[in-house]
C-alpha cells in the first residue's frame, strides 16, 4: 500500500471513530498530522495543508519558480522543493531566520519583511507561483486577527501584480471574517479562477482558509494604495 493510500485509510478510520465526538476528533486529527509530519521529517504539519491543496488544485508543476511568503520553519519549502524538482527553484521569505539544514539545492531563503520586497529584490525575475502561509501575530481578538491576516493577503496580491507571471497561480492563507468577500472580489479580478479551500490538516474550529487563485490575468493591476479599513469597533 502506498504511503498516500495509508494516509487516506488512516484518515477514514479516524473519521469513523469520530462520530459524535467532534472536538475529540479534531484533536485526534491534529495529533495525527503532527505525528505524521514528525515521522516523515517535515518541519511542521502545515506540510499536509499544501500537499492537499496541490493534490486537489494542481498549483505547482515541475521546473516552476516559486516564491513562498512567510516560509518559516520551512515545511512548505520541503513540499515545494520535491514537487518542482531539481530544475525548479523555490525562494522562501520570512521575518524569522530559516534553518538551512537538509533543504535541497533548489531552495533559497531570505530573512526579510515581505512588505519590503520589490522586483529588484529578485533581479527582475518573475515567478510561476506565489504562496503565502503568512499569519499575523495573533491576539486572540477575532476581528483584529482577521484584519491583520487580510492585510497580509492584500500585500501578497500587491506582490502578485509585479512578481507573478501571466497565467501564474497564487495560494494564500486568510483568517475568515467580514473583509473576506472583498478579498475574494479582488482575487476574481486578477485571476481566471479563485476559490476558498479548507484542507483537512487545518482545524475545523479555526477561521483559517486558503484562497486558491489560478491563472493570473494578462493585464497588470496597480497595487492597492490603501490597506482595507478596519471597522470602527472591534479593531484594536
Ligand atoms: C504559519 S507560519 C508559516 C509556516 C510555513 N508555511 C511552513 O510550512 O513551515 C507563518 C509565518 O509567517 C511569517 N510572517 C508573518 N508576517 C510576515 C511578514 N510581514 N514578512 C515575512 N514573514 C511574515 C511569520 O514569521 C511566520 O513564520
Amino acid at each position: 500500500m502506498s504511503t498516500q493510500t495509508q494516509l487516506v485509510a488512516s484518515l477514514s478510520s479516524l473519521r469513523i471513530g469520530f462520530l459524535g465526538k467532534p472536538m475529540a476528533a479534531q484533536r485526534e486529527l491534529h495529533d495525527f498530522f503532527f505525528k505524521e509530519a514528525k515521522r516523515k521529517g517535515y518541519r511542521s504539519r502545515a506540510a499536509y495543508k499544501l500537499t492537499e491543496i496541490d493534490d486537489k488544485k494542481h498549483v505547482l508543476k515541475k521546473r516552476d519558480v516559486v516564491l513562498d511568503l512567510g516560509c518559516a520553519p520551512g515545511s512548505w519549502l520541503q513540499v515545494i522543493s520535491q514537487r518542482i524538482g531539481p530544475r525548479g527553484k523555490a525562494i522562501g521569505v520570512d521575518l524569522k531566520a530559516i534553518d538551512q539544514t537538509n533543504l535541497l539545492e533548489n531552495v533559497v531563503t531570505i530573512q526579510e519583511d515581505v512588505t519590503a520586497l520589490t522586483p529588484d529584490t529578485f533581479g527582475g525575475d518573475l515567478f510561476d507561483v506565489l504562496l503565502s502561509d503568512m499569519a499575523p501575530n495573533t491576539t486572540g481578538v477575532r476581528t483584529t486577527d482577521h484584519y491583520g491576516s487580510v492585510r497580509l493577503c492584500h500585500c501578497a496580491l500587491d506582490l502578485a501584480t509585479t512578481l507573478l507571471k501571466t497565467h501564474g497561480n497564487l495560494v494564500m492563507k486568510v483568517l475568515e471574517g467580514e473583509a473576506y468577500p472583498e478579498l475574494l472580489d479582488r482575487c476574481s479580478q486578477m485571476f481566471a479562477q479563485s476559490k476558498g479551500f479548507k484542507p483537512k490538516a487545518s482545524r475545523a474550529i479555526s477561521t483559517e482558509m486558503f484562497v486558491v487563485c489560478l491563472d493570473r490575468n494578462e493585464e497588470l493591476q496597480p497595487p492597492m494604495q490603501i490597506a482595507p479599513a478596519p471597522p470602527a469597533r472591534g479593531w484594536q
